[in-house]
């Protein structure tokens, strides 16, 4: 993985790079606000070994004996996974491993009711992750699968099919998991939802799904050991958490995530609940976004390009597409595309993203670029790490908490009194 800051004017960067050694610290020795959450820095190196080998063995009896595996939860319980499986799972067709489907990361009573019909002609599990055990959209979906779990296929039957991600000891779900005798898998007290896509919560729905678990821990593991240095020339986690926050003092206050590769737009998703509940708070925060190039350069790029002056742009970049395609030369060529015969068409997306870059440069928008040698489980590993460093520095700098999540809150608490739970 490499990043390049060569569009961006650093003059002036030098005043943050104490303050970003200063909270790199504060990170690395545990010392500031939501210290109790860092338990994913030595995660890679620190997993339970009994849990994992637990969650290979779960993973196979569920590739035996089910089509698809019901994931169920919301925020950090379901878009690391989803992040991953995305990436991996190839665009038409999944070439191994169990096909993962969602429920509980929303509210929709049409989006239920289709999957429960889907669900009629399969064999299936489910994996019902929640590390509070009491978030209300997975625990209503839940409700209903559990219900059917044990319609189609017994009481006992349902047992070996329904697996529980949650807190080591406390929690509703975690009640009923005891209660029922189900397998359950821990969410570790000290891994924040967001940052637990390396603990069970990630690890075995992609597991089930086909991705090399093994390799996506090596990926967290080569991150750890390149984004844990103490040094503003070494590490580009610090010195794109103080670039950041040098754009954001200078009235760029809206970050834009771009892909050119449809399979990282789930990444996207992944990287802007990290950032926004992580920063998000104490009316600070860059406003995280995403556009999927060069789908997006049809909408969005006309108010990237030409609307108001306060966003910059990170872009992530393949250097290695896995597969590839060939433009042929055509003897009519009535479609003009002649001169970009015997081009293969990542080259043709490379030249895209070359112009956008230099466009958006002219337009005022910092450029960031972000290159993973391919979409693999090692690379997206260490991509995903990098970005929790950055936002765990990033967070300090701005002098937030990056670790909690108050203002999620708020909805719940008018949603209920809406609702007429019980204590509201
Ligand atoms: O990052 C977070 O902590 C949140 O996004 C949670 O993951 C999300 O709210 C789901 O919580 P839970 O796993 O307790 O159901």
């Amino acid at each position: 993985m490499n990043i390049d800051f060569t569009n961006v004017d650093l003059t002036g960067l030098d005043s943050y790079k104490d303050k970003s050694l200063d909270a790199f610290k504060t990170l690395i020795e545990k010392t500031g606000e939501g210290s109790d959450f860092l338990g994913w820095i030595d995660r890679p190196v620190d997993l339970d070994m009994q849990e994992y080998e637990r969650i290979k063995k779960a993973s196979k009896k569920i590739q035996t004996n089910s089509d698809v595996l019901v994931t169920i939860g919301i925020g950090g319980s379901y878009l690391g996974t989803k992040a991953i499986d995305y990436a991996m799972a190839g665009y038409f067709r999944r070439e191994n491993g169990t096909q993962l489907v969602y429920a509980g990361h929303q509210l929709s009573g049409e989006y239920l009711y289709d999957l429960l019909d889907f669900l009629k002609e399969k064999e299936f599990s489910v994996n019902v992750i929640s590390k509070s055990g009491t978030t209300t959209e997975p625990a209503i979906a839940f409700r209903f699968l559990k219900e059917m779990a044990e319609e189609k296929y017994g009481k006992e039957e349902a047992k070996n099919r329904i697996f529980v991600t949650t807190d080591r000891q406390k929690g509703a779900l975690k009640d009923l998991a005891t209660k029922e005798g189900y397998e359950t898998f821990v969410v570790p007290d000290d891994i924040g939802g967001r940052f637990s896509v390396i603990s069970a919560v990630g690890l075995l729905p992609l597991c089930v799904a086909g991705v090399d678990i093994d390799k996506f821990v090596d990926g967290f593991k080569n991150g750890r050991k390149k984004y844990t240095i103490n040094s503003f020339e070494e590490n580009d986690a610090i010195k794109y958490a103080a670039i950041r926050n040098m754009l954001y003092e200078n009235g760029k206050d809206i970050e834009v995530l771009v892909n050119y590769e449809p399979k990282l737009k789930y990444i996207s998703e992944w990287w802007k609940q990290l950032f926004a509940e992580s920063e998000g708070k104490d009316g600070k925060g860059l406003f995280p976004v995403s556009v999927n190039n060069t789908t997006d350069l049809h909408s969005l790029g006309q108010m990237i390009q030409d609307g108001k002056r306060n966003i910059f742009e990170t872009v992530l970049k393949v250097q290695k597409p896995d597969k590839d395609i060939t433009i042929k030369e055509d003897s009519d060529n009535l479609d003009g595309l002649n001169y970009l015969a015997g081009r293969d068409l990542s080259y043709v997306n490379e030249k895209a993203m070359e112009g956008t870059i230099l466009a958006h440069i002219k337009g005022n928008v910092p450029n960031i670029l972000l290159t993973i040698d391919d979409v693999s489980e090692e690379s997206l590993g260490e991509l995903l790490y990098f970005f929790e460093v950055v936002v765990g520095v990033s967070g300090y700098m701005l002098g937030v908490n990056p670790f909690n999540q108050p203002g999620v809150e708020e909805y719940k608490t008018q949603m209920f009194k809406l609702l007429g739970k019980p204590g509201y």
